[in-house]
């Protein structure tokens, strides 16, 4: 089994690329198929979440062409059946949004139950609701979640809570239905933005994407497109909290300044200084951090795929922190392998309290989740020692070459797969 080794202790230094959104890219992929007409998708990260999605819709009958490592062009002319049940498709979350694609462009949808990262209970209630409010017939029996519809007629619909996932597979299900639909209470992320973005430009007529209220008009039929994705909100925060975390310097190139606004605010705080230029972000920390409180929300909050990371740089800033954690309930998972690398953290529910320690020592530790493995790569990049994380597929599914990238800014870090391996590194890296 693969397994990242690190040897802690160098601040990083340079520049990094981030690469395209991962959340976006699996919604916009998935509605690329509401279209006889050819779609090319550019920016789109190659992890292995987005393959899933690529290889389900291959499956029932769709035309995926690689063009380069980040684009494809899809084809939906063919599509054989609507249904998609594997393996592969249960473990991700993002799966739901074929739902959305192929009831709004099919009438009918059936896809296996979406997993995802165990964080919390993650119910798809909301997106039930809106599928219901349009007409379709949604029923879930069997692990699989079926929705049908004779037709779909617009809508006037309240979220009861705010979601990314319902926000966009009501949007894909309203684009092709009859009439207007109005998402009240909706998710305002930049992914939600993107998304509408995209489907507008395959000739749909969202409006208000960004703001509570997004108001669509149904169209007849969408059309071909060439479209960019924006860049990983997450992925760049990931690399920002690093650079704060190991007291580097880094420049993050290729980003939206704007959507990384609340993450730069706590580093502020925190005492980093950040300079900001068109698509530039650099994060100059150079000494130990300070200690701050922070509450997740939906955006503009600070992101709930944020708090591990910020979790492990607080840790070993001076003073108390406290992190609460609003959107899902089962976030701190990671702090059991944290502590074995000497943090002094205590969980009472949803809030973490954070007594910053100097150090983390290196130890070896296993990635709970996509976020929390990431943030516990930080953790080891800044520990006295040896790291060795384990379970990196979960990492892998939301981050493309984080290694390679990390050693990039000059981190001593490998991907291996042997014992004999981590040996070798560590002999490779012991004087270092
Ligand atoms: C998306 O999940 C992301 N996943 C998550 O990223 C991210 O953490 C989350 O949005 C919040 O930003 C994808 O885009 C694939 P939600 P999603 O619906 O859509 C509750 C990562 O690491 N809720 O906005 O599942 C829910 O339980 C992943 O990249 C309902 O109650 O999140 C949560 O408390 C992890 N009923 C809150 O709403 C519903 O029907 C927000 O969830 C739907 C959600």
């Amino acid at each position: 089994m693969e397994k990242y080794v690190i040897k802690g202790g160098t601040p990083l230094f340079g520049e990094v690329e981030i690469g395209g959104a991962k959340n976006a890219a699996l919604a916009i992929l998935a509605a690329a198929m509401m279209t006889d007409e050819p779609v090319i998708i550019e920016n789109m990260p190659d992890e292995a979440d987005t393959g899933v999605i690529l290889e389900a819709m291959e499956g029932i009958g769709v035309e995926i062409r690689r063009l380069t490592r980040h684009s494809v062009r899809i084809g939906a002319a063919h599509v054989r059946d609507c249904t998609i049940d594997n393996e592969q498709v249960k473990k991700i979350r993002g799966s739901y949004y074929l739902i959305g694609a192929m009831l709004g462009r099919y009438r009918s949808a059936h896809v296996v139950l979406p997993g995802g990262c165990n964080i919390g209970l993650r119910p798809i209630d909301q997106h039930i609701k809106g599928f219901t409010a349009l007409g379709a017939r949604v029923s879930i029996e069997h692990g699989m979640i079926s929705a049908e519809a004779s037709r779909l007629t617009g809508s006037h619909i309240y979220l009861d809570v705010v979601s990314v996932g319902a926000t966009i597979n009501i949007m894909m299900a309203a684009a092709l239905a009859e009439g207007k639909t109005i998402i009240e209470n909706a998710a305002k992320e930049p992914h939600v933005v993107d998304f509408a973005n995209f489907l507008n430009s395959m000739g749909a007529n969202i409006k208000g994407a960004g703001t509570d209220v997004i108001r669509i008009r149904g169209v007849e039929r969408l059309h071909g497109a060439e479209y960019t994705i924006i860049p990983d909100q997450i992925e760049a925060g990931t690399f920002m909290m690093a650079a704060a975390a190991t007291k580097g310097d880094v420049t993050l190139r290729g980003v939206i300044p704007k959507h990384l606004e609340s993450i730069s605010a706590k580093l502020i705080e925190m005492g980093c200084q950040i300079r900001e230029m068109d698509d530039v972000v650099q994060v100059i920390a150079g000494r130990r951090l300070n200690h701050t409180h922070v509450k997740t929300l939906p955006y503009p909050g600070f992101p709930t795929d944020m708090q591990p990371q910020i979790t492990v740089a607080l840790g070993v800033a001076s003073g108390i922190s406290i992190v609460t954690e609003s959107i899902f309930e089962n976030r701190f998972k990671y702090v059991d392998e944290l502590t074995r690398m000497g943090a002094n953290i205590k969980v009472e529910g949803s809030t973490a309290i954070i007594e910053g320690v100097d150090r983390y020592t290196g130890a070896d530790i296993s990635a709970p989740d996509l976020r929390a493995g990431a943030a516990l790569v930080i953790a080891g990049l800044c520990a006295e020692g040896f790291t060795t994380i384990e379970d990196i597929r979960y990492i892998e599914r939301g981050y493309e070459d984080l290694d390679v990238k990390l050693r990039g800014l000059g981190a001593q870090i490998e991907r291996v797969d042997t014992e004999r391996a981590v040996q070798k590194f560590r002999l490779k890296h012991y004087a270092a």
